[in-house]
């Protein structure tokens, strides 16, 4: 019998700004294997579910297991060491820096761990930077790398932490085609060696090629969760989105 391992579970999960009730109550469970695209109106709690998971602003009500452990209340680096790395929105690189600087800042390595030495560290940064194609790039000011350069570098620094879940949120925002594709391409290899993918997108067409399962929030609320075929079709996701 094939095993089901639910790698990421969100139950009841809840998170309020003052009033604003920018998570409601949030549950789904994913399993290894599956992609996981996020979607859903601008404010509908995307990106709150992301920062919950990693620390960031944790619930205020509800649970987080990751591998079967609570994560709930674990701040952010321990987080990060559990096997959970994310991206931001907007990269969070730090700009006076070179791309293989930005590589091995600390808190985004296993060396924080005490794991690795800095010879492996800077082997293991420029063959990420190779994998997602901006190598040429690793002496450079990241200051100087376009919107998707910096999208590329953000990734392939989550990947310094050993991640087993990636956590996405917008990859595809406003970044050159030809780099979309290569993020993409990057996700299915990564996908293939065993990493599982949360991806928030507004870019329905890529998110949908991509994701095997699609969970959709709107005003903090899960309102539809299922295959990409499905959730096009739902009435509720059409309107949500159409309603504004
Ligand atoms: N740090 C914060 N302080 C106050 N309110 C916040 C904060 N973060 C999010 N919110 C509010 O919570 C709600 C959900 O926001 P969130 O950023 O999670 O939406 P989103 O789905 O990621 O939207 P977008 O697609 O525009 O990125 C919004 O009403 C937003 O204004
Ligand atoms: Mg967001």
């Amino acid at each position: 019998m094939a095993e089901h391992q639910t790698v990421f579970e969100v139950q009841d999960g809840s998170v309020a700004f003052g009033g604003n009730q920018a998570l409601s109550s949030v549950s789904f469970a994913m399993e290894k294997g599956q992609l996981v695209g996020l979607i859903g109106p601008n404010g509908s709690g995307k990106t709150t579910l992301l920062n919950a998971t990693s620390g960031i602003y944790p619930l205020d009500a509800g649970s987080i297991r990751f591998e079967g452990r609570p994560i709930e209340k674990a701040p952010p680096h321990a987080i990060a060491r559990a096997g959970i790395a994310r991206t931001f929105q907007i990269a969070r690189i730090f700009p006076r820096m070179t791309a293989l600087e930005n590589m091995l800042t600390p808190g985004f390595t296993t060396r924080d761990a005490g794991a690795e030495d800095r010879v492996t560290l800077i082997r293991r940064a420029k063959e990420y930077l190779d994998f997602v194609d901006i190598a040429d790039f690793a002496h450079e000011q990241a200051a100087d790398l376009s919107g998707g350069q910096r999208m590329l570098l953000q990734f392939a620094r989550a990947l310094m932490l050993k991640p087993r879940l990636m956590l996405l949120d917008e990859p595809f925002g406003g970044i050159h085609p030809l780099l979309v594709e290569r993020i993409l391409g990057r996700i299915r290899d990564l996908r293939d060696q065993g990493i599982d993918f949360i991806v928030v997108s507004h870019d329905l067409p890529a998110i949908m090629g991509l994701a095997t399962r699609i969970v959709v929030l709107a005003n903090g609320r899960l309102i539809a969760d299922g295959t990409p075929e499905a959730v096009r079709e739902d009435p509720g996701v059409i309107e949500a989105y159409l309603g504004g």
